[in-house]
């Protein structure tokens, strides 16, 4: 399994180097069907500096998330929709991050297809609006998905892979957004019962 996930990501990383320059950040974590594997949107600086996802300050409110719901990193598989750090320069003339667009987005999405395909999770949590919008489209909001799972089916080149679906919002939108705490909160209760 977890060989064919490296050659997968090999093959992912070369053509990903025919577009873009940044350098590439793949999931990790346990590889064969784990209870969960969760998904953000893109990695930031620090995932970009270490090679993984979810380090830093986001790792620390995954970290949090992950206490909320009895569930160790180790047990479950992390990853990103986009997996390379989108990023442009500031007025000020720094390197700051911003959304991933939609060529990033069109780019990676058949990758982590492929990716759930190989890992078949039992469930997905995604978190924030970019990753839902990977599987239900770009009309979809979290504000109408989030805290339920949901059974959906994606259309993979005429393949169709079930995927069990538990949106929640971003971890770092409740930094910007303190009203989201409740709901969010109440996601993540609803969350951890179901995976009792
Ligand atoms: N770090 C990640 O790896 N993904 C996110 O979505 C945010 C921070």
């Amino acid at each position: 399994m977890i060989e064919k996930l490296d050659a997968l990501y090999k093959q992912m990383i070369e053509k990903s180097a025919e577009k873009y320059s940044n350098k590439v950040v793949v999931g990790e974590g346990l590889v064969d069907k784990p209870k969960l594997m969760l998904i953000g949107e893109a990695p930031g600086a620090q995932e970009e500096r270490e090679g993984k996802p979810f380090v830093g300050k986001a790792g620390k409110n995954l970290t949090e998330l992950l206490n909320s719901i009895s569930i160790r990193r180790e047990d479950i598989f992390i990853s990103n929709v986009v997996k390379i750090r989108p990023s442009k320069v500031s007025k000020a003339g720094n390197i700051v991050n911003r959304p991933p667009n939609n060529e990033e987005k069109a780019f990676f999405i058949p990758w982590l297809y492929r990716e759930v395909r190989l890992i078949k999770p039992q469930g997905i949590v995604t978190l924030g609006n970019v990753a839902l919008s990977a599987f239900l489209g770009n009309a979809a909001t979290i504000g109408d998905f989030h805290g339920k799972w949901h059974n959906i089916k994606v259309n993979f080149n005429g393949e169709i892979i079930d995927i069990r679906l538990f949106p929640l919002y971003h971890p770092a939108a409740i930094i910007y957004n303190r009203a989201l705490i409740y709901t969010y909160n109440e996601d993540l209760a609803v969350l951890a019962k179901s995976l009792q």
